[in-house]
């Protein structure tokens, strides 16, 4: 999949691009279906909330798991990330998460690239995220929301966040996230199951607590051209991936054709 001349321009002002339905229900049921049994297991990137039971994200779950490894190399994800990043990519992270009905908890306000320069040494900003709606995103279950044109303004100055969520992350204080709010607005992209989300490294964004009784699963590929890999391994390889061999993207019809081999 190619990207418009206009999409490309949107996604460079905005920081951000919304591709609602894109893929199918069909597609969508063979990533759906797998993600109980990825969460059922107890594994060390399976990583839960602070309860220990919610699923917070599954980490590296192409890794285990058929259906969610082609969803790594789609060509309808990984094409226009490869456009827009100009030139071979690999996956820096990847994440499935659950963001659970009744029990999902918040992302702080944070640049995902402030983590990746910090704890992992990215040498730029030459990375990005693509994101997967897996279940309906609605004003109800934790759409995640951003700032736009926030990417503009580079890395901010941010403090590590050990506490507030299971997970350690490098976060901005109110006064930041208030300035530039104030300056670009918010926005919470809204769409059914098989929506597709591009979004810069530097585009600051958070989501709430999901306290509906709809899960809002969502997958994010961290996608990274090949020339800016990262230089330090302080974290888990399964959370920093330290194997940068480029994505050969595979057919279009790849997920469609794993639910025929199952049949
Ligand atoms: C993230 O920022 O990496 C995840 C946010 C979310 O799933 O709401
Ligand atoms: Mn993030």
């Amino acid at each position: 999949m190619k990207l418009t001349e206009e999409q490309v321009a949107e996604f460079e002002e905005e920081g951000y691009l919304f591709l609602p339905g894109c893929y199918s229900a069909a597609e969508v049921a063979v990533l759906r279906d797998e993600v109980p049994r990825v969460f059922a297991q107890r594994r060390k990137e399976v990583w839960r909330e602070r309860d220990g039971e919610a699923v917070r994200t599954a980490f590296a779950a192409h890794h285990y798991n058929e259906a969610f490894r082609r969803l790594g190399a789609h060509p309808r994800l990984i094409g226009p990330v490869m456009q827009l990043l100009d030139g071979p990519v690999y996956i820096h992270q990847y994440k499935v998460n659950g963001k659970a009905a009744f029990d999902g908890d918040v992302w702080q306000w944070h640049q995902d690239y402030g983590t990746w320069a910090r704890d992992d040494l990215m040498p730029e900003p030459r990375a990005m995220n693509v994101a997967m709606f897996l279940d309906d995103v609605t004003e109800f279950n934790g759409a995640l929301m951003f700032i736009p044109r926030s990417h503009k303004q580079g890395k901010l100055e941010a403090g590590h966040d050990l506490l507030t969520t299971s997970y350690p992350l490098w976060t901005l204080d109110k006064a930041t996230v208030a300035r530039l709010a104030a300056e670009g607005g918010m926005v919470a992209p809204k769409g059914p199951a098989g929506s597709v989300l591009l979004f810069h490294c530097n585009l600051v964004h958070a989501s709430p607590a999901n306290i509906s009784p709809w899960d809002r699963t969502i997958v994010y590929i961290s996608a990274c051209h090949v020339d800016n890999h990262i230089r330090q391994f302080k974290r888990d390889e399964w959370i920093a991936h330290r194997d940068f061999t480029p994505i050969e993207v595979l057919r279009d019809d790849c997920l469609l054709e794993l639910a025929r081999e199952d049949a």
